[in-house]
């Protein structure tokens, strides 16, 4: 069978470790699947392999030079506009942390932050250097854009200690960026609506009801779909977040608002993901000024409930695919299917709020995602990035032939 790599321009990074020397060998690989192979190197990883060893596998020269004009660019613009891919085996401890903060001082780390394409780094490094914090807290903020680890994994490293931090083995590297590139194309030609973000309802000009929710985990869910193939509609509450250029956004405020606009798109589109904290109620009466304190001690506030918007989704659902959030205090798998039930969903997202690391504001999530024929998958914690990637593989599964 064909691979996905086959005709394919993969940007190979090498970086300043010892296991730089087994690039060489995911050349190879690369070149056996039919993909062209561009290797760009850091100084230090020519301490570890010699350029004209990649140049003479790759068949292409390998590049170090930031300031070198080939193709008729200047070369980190050229090799951002042609890969299809970039991985980087190994990546060190130090350029992992120069992508995750954005530094950009040499070809590799320049080409990385100018390239639109999936990113796929594999760590090597002393057992010592990986577990340090700021090692982990990178890793994270690697994971939270969207970049895909594969490793490090335990075993002999060059200190002669056994212990994490060994670079994958090439095989299993390549498989995992055919895997990659082949994602890529899940939801070709598919339309998906992602709904995040709180609502607000106003009480007067100045003050409103509304929840923690930042947005994160729609907006991880947009970029994650746009990754994977699919044109997204996102429509969203107030939230800080930038939303993803590639998708089609509109900006609510209230759940009436979204209920509006999520009715006037749904009939185009093949699935609604609705992670939005959409607000349960809302004032009766909007005071036309500001509420005086002076006037009363007391203030009671008389609520009437929002439109369930998911639930009105399931009742004219026919075949497109639904999937609903459900932040709980209790109960979690209980309410979960409760919810997936009532509201006619193929998959619902709960999340237990109390826990630390979960739920409204924060970068990670801790879910379980259970699916119409009740089947239960739980995920520890992890970024939201991450969680967004299980619920579209879940979504894949559960999508019609
Ligand atoms: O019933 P509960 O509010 O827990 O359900 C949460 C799910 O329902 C979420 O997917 C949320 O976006 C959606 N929802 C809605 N309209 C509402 C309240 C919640 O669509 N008024």
């Amino acid at each position: 069978m064909s691979s996905v790599l086959k005709d394919k321009s993969i940007l190979l990074g090498i970086t300043g470790s010892i296991a730089a020397y087994k690039a060489a060998e995911i050349v190879r690989l690369l070149k056996r699947r039919g993909a062209s192979v561009y290797p760009v190197m850091t100084q230090a990883a020519t301490h570890f392999i010699h350029p004209l060893t990649l140049t003479s596998l790759a068949a292409q020269e390998a590049s170090l030079d930031l300031f070198e004009m080939k193709r008729g660019r200047m070369e980190h613009l050229s090799l951002a506009q042609l890969a299809d891919l970039v991985l980087i085996a190994p990546v060190t401890a130090n350029v992992m942390g120069k992508i995750a903060h954005g530094i950009a001082d040499d070809l590799l780390t320049t080409t990385v932050m100018a390239t639109k394409v999936p990113i796929i780094l594999a760590p090597a490094m002393d057992e010592g250097m990986y577990e340090n914090a700021v090692v982990q807290a990178n890793i994270r903020e690697l994971k939270s854009r969207g970049m895909h680890l594969i490793g490090p994994e335990e075993g002999e490293l060059a200190s002669g200690e056994v212990g994490k931090g060994r670079m994958s083995e090439p095989p299993k590297i390549v498989d995992y960026a055919e895997r990659i590139l082949q994602s890529r194309g899940d939801f070709a030609g598919k339309l998906f609506m992602v709904t995040a973000g709180p609502t607000r309802e106003a009480l007067d000009k100045v003050r409103f009801i509304s929840s923690y929710s930042s947005g994160k985990m729609g907006y991880a869910l947009a970029e994650e779909g746009i990754d994977r193939g699919a044109r997204i509609i996102l429509i969203s509450g107030p939230s800080p977040l930038i939303p993803p250029p590639q998708a089609e956004f509109y900006s609510v405020e209230t759940a009436l608002e979204m209920r509006k606009r999520v009715m006037e798109k749904f009939s185009a589109v093949d699935g609604v993901l609705m992670a939005a904290a959409v607000s349960d109620f809302r004032p009766k009466l909007v005071h036309k000024s500001k509420i005086k304190k002076n006037a009363c001690t007391s203030l009671k506030l008389d609520l009437v409930q929002n439109p369930d918007i998911l639930k009105e989704l399931g009742r004219i659902k026919k075949d497109k695919l639904l999937v609903g959030f459900c932040a709980e205090t209790s109960s979690l798998k209980e309410k979960a299917e409760e919810k997936l039930k009532e509201k006619n969903l193929d998959l619902i997202v709960a999340n237990d709020i109390t826990l630390e690391g979960a739920g409204f504001g924060v970068d990670t999530n801790i879910v379980l995602l259970m699916d119409r024929d009740g089947e239960v998958t739980s995920l520890d914690r992890r970024s939201k990035r991450e969680v967004a990637r299980k619920i579209w593989d879940k979504v894949k599964e559960l999508m019609p032939a």
